[in-house]
């Protein structure tokens, strides 16, 4: 038999595991426009083509387009006509107009006037900065779009770099991030990882004895790629067997061919590569780091908690930064992007947070976490349990109590996705 792991490309339909709740928040289309960050190959691409096979959508490729805003608006063109076959609501190709801004607008209005929602979703959507440093208008022509266009969701899919379309809107009006709808694409959820390593969704699901599987989602900390490898390079007559010290310095061979390390590590700014270096050497944090750092590098995978400290996100990037990491190579993204996206992630997961907090707690069960916190809550205000949650969590932010609250919060309620909200 031949092994149902899948190592390349993006993955839908039953290859796709996990990242339920941000597909349907996705598909929900409450945003506008949304960043979905993610490093390489942790499945931001499967994650846009699964949403395409869940509403109507266009689908743009950047990388594809190679930073030119003619060749994106021939694509966008393309993919309306493609998509007209299955929504015949989109505008015929006569007259759709030859700029890619129009185009949207033009898109917008048909899609009105059907009542419909159309996605609007650009894949490595990094290279917007690439286009903006030699065309600056290009940033405010599409917020202007995304604003003008109430019936397009426009979800973008990137790296960090992104972040760098921030210090590009010029001085004037806010921050082109601002008005986006921020989410970390991390691992998956070790039960999700499981069912993966397990082919649940697969006509055939493969035997992995217990000790193994716990091992090999402690290996990769859930990211799909390294699972897929693994579970490629164990496979045998419908099982997985055990790994080998020649497995691992084997996949770690094959993950540096797709420049997966090398890449991620560019984008990481200069104070997030000292947490690295110190989390790396088992060194406490730097004590001027800003607590933000290590809450995104949790969010992207980078980092992974471990008890009340951290660890690197997968033995693979361990053992990369141990033997390969050039600590003095240039930083693609600065600490000032990096901190501006990251501190908004923040921002959006404790208004997350708080809607979990009112919606699937009573108060009592709020008091009995605070307790279980060390807070005592007749100190904070707050007679309703949305006060009470709005309190509780602004202290967990005045005193980096954040992870320690949904460690809790896991323990008195495993029914809740908490690991959802650590986006
Ligand atoms: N949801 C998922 N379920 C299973 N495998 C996944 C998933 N997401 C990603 N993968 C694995 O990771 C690889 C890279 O995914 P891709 O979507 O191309 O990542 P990215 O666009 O972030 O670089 C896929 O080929 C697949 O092996
Ligand atoms: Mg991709």
């Amino acid at each position: 038999m031949i092994s149902p792991y899948i190592t390349s490309g993006p993955v839908t339909g039953a290859d796709f595991y996990g990242r339920r709740d941000i597909l349907n928040e996705i598909a929900a289309g409450r945003c506008r426009a949304s960043y979905v960050l993610g490093t390489r190959q942790i499945g931001k691409t499967s994650l846009l083509r699964q949403v395409e096979t869940q509403v109507p959508a266009m689908f743009l490729d950047l990388q594809w387009a190679g930073g030119r805003l003619e060749d994106l608006s021939r694509q966008a063109r393309r993919e309306v006509h493609r998509k007209r076959q299955q929504y015949a609501w989109l505008p015929p190709d006569d007259g759709l107009p030859d700029n890619l801004f129009e185009l949207l607008e033009a898109a917008n209005d048909a899609v009105e006037k059907a009542r419909e929602r159309l996605w609007v979703l650009m894949d490595e959507a990094e290279i917007w900065v690439r286009i903006a440093r030699s065309d600056p208008e290009v940033l405010h022509k599409l917020r202007g779009t995304i604003q003008n266009c109430p019936a397009l969701c426009v979800v973008m899919a990137a790296s960090k770099s992104l972040s760098e379309a921030n210090t590009l809107t010029g001085k004037e009006g806010s921050p082109f991030l601002s008005g986006f709808a921020l989410r970390y694409l991390g691992p998956l959820s070790l039960p999700d990882g499981a069912a993966l390593l397990r082919q649940e969704q697969g006509s055939v699901p493969v035997t992995v004895d217990e000790g193994l599987l716990a091992h090999l989602l402690a290996l990769t900390g859930g990211h799909p790629l390294l699972l897929q490898l693994l579970g490629e390079r164990l496979y045998e007559d419908g099982q997985l067997r055990a790994t080998t010290e020649g497995d691992l310095a084997g996949i770690l061979d094959q993950a540096v061919k797709t420049g997966v390390f090398p890449q991620d590590f560019a984008a990481l700014s200069g104070p997030e590569r000292a947490i690295l270096r110190a989390v790396s050497s088992d060194q406490p944090l730097p004590a001027d780091c800003h607590p933000t750092y290590p809450h995104g590098l949790v969010g992207l995978g980078i980092l992974r908690r471990e008890g009340d400290g951290y660890t690197i996100g997968h033995a693979f990037f361990a053992r990369w930064l141990q033997e390969q990491a050039d600590w003095e190579a240039r930083s693609e993204v600065t600490a000032a992007s990096t901190l501006t996206v990251y501190s908004q992630a923040e921002m959006e997961q404790q208004v997350r947070l708080r809607r979990v907090f009112a919606a699937r707690f009573n108060l009592g069960e709020l008091r009995v976490l605070c307790s279980d916190m060390g807070i005592d809550h007749e100190n904070l205000p707050g007679e309703t349990k949305e006060d009470l949650a709005r309190e509780m969590i602004a202290y967990c932010v005045r005193h980096r109590l954040l992870p320690k609250l949904m460690e809790t919060g896991r323990e008195l309620r495993p029914d809740i996705r908490w690991e959802d909200m650590a986006g």
